[in-house]
Parts: structure tokens; C-alpha cells; sequence
């Protein structure tokens, strides 16, 4: 049976916009809680249809305001996540305290569902503070809500996403660009419709699989994604190896910027291959392969980065010419 009401916090981010359209274009209501309705309403806003959605400015510490959104939904779901730490936003605020709160008022307000997007690598990655703060989060929603359902995906693509779209403008203007590790490190990139497709089927098939790991339909080093991308945007750039002391040093200048580039916890975290462990099911065993494959679907959108953008591609010249 299809949910009636999905809860979605952090809907206005990469995933959950892709969410809102993949689930309301199914039938299913969502109500979108952001912390600024003025700042982000008119792009959640625009990811649905009059009536399959709502958007509530809300403190997601405000337990009387999440108790009456919950008492609306039948599914809850978790997409707030932070990759450094600013002010009051510590890792352990944003992914181990609301997410454990989240979860036990879900459970109180039995809910069908309790969905939450963790991060796929974070038992390996041991010395990161982003990873422990991600295993610590799953650990208590899992007290607090046995039969959530744990999304851990490898790293997630898409046209508006954070990371290949960073990557081609820094490729771009950057005439050498530092690999760390030796570009070694292997991702599993998963599309964000892939991951997408994930949720919904595990909200409209009921699934309750603890842990599940998201991936695409690959494995690719760093460097291999540096190249994929270079091609794409018809670029030759230098990839240069760099010593980790001093990648360590500048990450600590990086991290003093309000938006850091790179942070000395993300370069440990860089340290570790993010594909499946072998210890989780994965999307494909519950019957949700991913489809989409890197170097494809970055070409829908890289010649924006390319000399010329899209008159580089031909898709301009008149059939005549
Ligand atoms: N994207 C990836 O490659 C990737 C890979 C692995 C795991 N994940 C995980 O998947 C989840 C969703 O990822 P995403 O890329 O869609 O996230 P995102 O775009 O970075 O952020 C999602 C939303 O979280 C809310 N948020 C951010 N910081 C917050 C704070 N300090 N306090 C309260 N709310 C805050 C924001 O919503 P408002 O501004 O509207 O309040 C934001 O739109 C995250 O948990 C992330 O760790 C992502």
C-alpha cells in the first residue's frame, strides 16, 4: 500500500528535490520542512504539483512542531546531512541527535515507514569524524525505530548536483588539479534517479532492510572520474599527485572559509574505497539495480563546461547548414 503522507526533512537538498518529483509524480503527498521557507520554498516548491505538496518552515530541534507533522504522515524521511562543521551545526547534532529524535517520535507516532539517508563506507573509514558522527546516527535510529530502513549511498550525481558540477568549473579553471591518494580511491557513483527510484520502492513495496547499500552500476577510481569528466568537458589538465602533508595543510586553510573546498576530515575520509562491503544487501538485491552509467549521463550536461557550451555539440546547426 502507497503512503498517503510522506514527512520529508531536508527535502530542498540535491536528493530530496529528485525525491519530491519521483514521489509525488507516483500519487504520494510530501511535506517538505526547511529551515528558511523564504530562501528555499520557490525550489521545493517547483518539484511538484499544486496539492501533492506542502512546505513548513520549521527548527527540526522543535519537538511540539515535529510531533504535529508527524501525526499527519505515514512515512518519515531523513535527507539532512552536513560534510563539515559550522557553529551549533556539529556532526553530532545534525546526524546522530535529530535523526535519533526523529526516529523515536516516528516510532511514537507509529509510522509506517522511517526512511534515513546515511552515507555508503563509514564503518571503514574510522579516523573520520564525518563517518563515526553517520554510524553513531544509525545506530541509535536503529534502537529507536528497529524496522527503519538505512540508505547508504556512494557518492550521488546528477545536473544539479554538488559534485560534478564543482569538479568541471574547478577542472576548468585550474590548470593543474591536485589528486590525493594517488587518485586511487574507488566510488561507486549512483545517479541521483537511480537512488531515487530506490526510495520510492522501498516506501511503496513496504521494504524494512535495516541497512542497504546504494550503488551505480560501476566501480571508478577519483582519478578515473577527473579523466571522464576532462573528456567531457574536451579539457586537458594536469593531475598531480599530492603529498598528503601538504594536502593536510591546505585543507586547514580551506577549512577556515565558510564553505570549504575541502577539510582535513574529508581528506581522511578520502582515504577509503566507498563501494559495497559485502556485508549489506545492496539496491540490486532487493530489486533495484542502478541504470544509469557515469560518463553518460555527465554528457547531457558537461558541454555547458566545454569551449563554446552548447554550440560545441552541434545540437544548433540547422539541418540545412
Ligand atoms: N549527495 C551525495 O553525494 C551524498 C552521498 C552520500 C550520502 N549523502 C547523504 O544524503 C543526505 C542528503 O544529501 P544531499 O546531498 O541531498 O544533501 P544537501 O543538499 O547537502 O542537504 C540536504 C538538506 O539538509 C538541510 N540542512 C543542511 N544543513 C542543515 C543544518 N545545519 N540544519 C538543518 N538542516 C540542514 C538543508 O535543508 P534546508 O536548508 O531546506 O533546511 C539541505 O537542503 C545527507 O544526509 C547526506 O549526508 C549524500
Amino acid at each position: 500500500m502507497k503512503a498517503k503522507n510522506c514527512l520529508i526533512f531536508g527535502g530542498s537538498g540535491q536528493i530530496g528535490r529528485h525525491l519530491i518529483r519521483k514521489l509525488t509524480k507516483n500519487n504520494i503527498r510530501v511535506t517538505v520542512v526547511t529551515r528558511n521557507i523564504h530562501q528555499k520554498s520557490y525550489i521545493i516548491k517547483t518539484q511538484a504539483n499544486a496539492g501533492y505538496i506542502d512546505i513548513v518552515e520549521a527548527n527540526i530541534y522543535d519537538e511540539v512542531k515535529i510531533r504535529e507533522l508527524l501525526s499527519n504522515a505515514d512515512t518519515c524521511i531523513n535527507l539532512i546531512g552536513i560534510l563539515y562543521e559550522k557553529g551549533g551545526s556539529t556532526f553530532k547534532n545534525i546526524h546522530v541527535v535529530f535523526p535519533s529524535l526523529l526516529a523515536k517520535l516516528s516510532k511514537e507516532y507509529d509510522l509506517k515507514n522511517f526512511i534515513h539517508v546515511s552515507a555508503l563506507g563509514i564503518n571503514e573509514a574510522k579516523d573520520s569524524d564525518y563517518a563515526k558522527s553517520k554510524l553513531e546516527g544509525e545506530k541509535s535510529i536503529l534502537i529507536n525505530f528497529p524496522m527503519a530502513t538505512i540508505l547508504r549511498p556512494s557518492v550521488v550525481y546528477s545536473v544539479d548536483d554538488n559534485f560534478t558540477t564543482n569538479l568541471m568549473t574547478l577542472l576548468n579553471r585550474l590548470p593543474a588539479f591536485p589528486i590525493y591518494y594517488n587518485g586511487k580511491t574507488k566510488f561507486t557513483p549512483i545517479h541521483c534517479s537511480d537512488l531515487t527510484d530506490i526510495i520510492y520502492h522501498v516506501i511503496s513495496n513496504d521494504i524494512n532492510s535495516k541497512i542497504l547499500e546504494c550503488v551505480g552500476p560501476e566501480e571508478i577510481t577519483f582519478k578515473e572520474i577527473l579523466q571522464k569528466l576532462l573528456k567531457s568537458i574536451n579539457k586537458k589538465r594536469l593531475l598531480l599527485p599530492f603529498p598528503i602533508f601538504l594536502a593536510n595543510l591546505s585543507a586547514k586553510i580551506f577549512q577556515l572559509m565558510p564553505k570549504p573546498l575541502l577539510t582535513e576530515d574529508q581528506l581522511r575520509l578520502l582515504k577509503y574505497d566507498n563501494i559495497i562491503s559485502g556485508k549489506y544487501k545492496t539496491n540490486s538485491e532487493i530489486g533495484v539495480p542502478s541504470k544509469f552509467y557515469f560518463e553518460k549521463e555527465i554528457e547531457k550536461y558537461s558541454f555547458m563546461w566545454r569551449e563554446g557550451g552548447q554550440f560545441s555539440t552541434g545540437k544548433y546547426i540547422k539541418k540545412d547548414d
